[in-house]
């Protein structure tokens, strides 16, 4: 596994103790790193959807994380050919990535309202070859495997506030990393909670 460092930002933004160091369980635990508020966040937003068709903002970074997404995609992997898996959120981002040309989408979530947002989303926008998945990244279904790129913004970030025993499902995330990726697939992560050198070392091991 090839892992692409973005020193850019999500929407998980966290605090960390005074002594913390990279691989500690040094993240103040948040809201921000469980189920119970991206349930919230989503079903609001999808309220907004229905009622008033309004599809949500991008959460910095923004569109130019998108554009350095899909120019070092261009310079790896034709597009043509990639199987892309996709942490999806409210679709935006995941949207904006699939306006690129790339065939072959899978988004996943673990809130059923993300995935339902996603789905109303992507049907206004007209996008077809996409796929969309409630999945629990933590341990995902079998049938999420043999993809070439995974991408993640904001995911690992909010996972790693989560107040359950963070280490261990940052770990956990790297294993299931390993199984759905190919051998020598990339991965590329935007985070405003780690820097490139404690990513780098967080998924050494994958
Ligand atoms: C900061 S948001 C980022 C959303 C989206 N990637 C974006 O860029 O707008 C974090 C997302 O991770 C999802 N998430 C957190 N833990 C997850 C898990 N174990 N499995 C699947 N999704 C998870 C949340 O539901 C939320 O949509």
């Amino acid at each position: 596994m090839s892992a692409g460092a973005d020193g850019g930002g999500g929407a998980a933004v966290a605090v960390r103790s005074a002594e913390g160091s990279p691989g500690d369980d040094s993240f103040v635990p948040s809201a921000l790193g469980t189920r119970e508020h991206w349930d919230a966040v989503y079903e609001r937003e999808l309220q907004t959807f229905q009622e008033h068709g309004y599809t949500g903002e991008i959460c910095w970074p923004g569109p130019e994380s998108v554009n350095r997404l899909i120019n070092w995609n261009n310079r790896h992997v034709p597009l043509r050919l990639a199987n892309i898996f996709i942490f999806c959120g409210n679709a935006i981002f995941f949207v904006a990535v699939a306006k690129f040309g790339f065939s072959n989408i899978t988004g996943i979530d673990y809130s059923p309202s993300a995935i339902q947002l996603s789905g109303s989303i992507i049907e206004k926008e007209g996008l077809s070859n996409i796929k969309l998945k409630v999945e629990d990244f933590l341990n995902p279904s079998t049938k999420l495997s043999g993809f070439h790129i995974c991408i993640d913004k904001g995911t690992f970030d909010a996972i790693s506030l989560n107040p359950d025993n963070a280490v261990e499902k940052r770990k956990q995330y790297v294993r299931s990393l390993s199984r759905v990726l190919r051998v020598k697939g990339f991965f590329l992560i935007t985070s405003c909670n780690w820097t490139k050198e404690e990513l780098l070392n967080e998924f050494s091991e994958g």
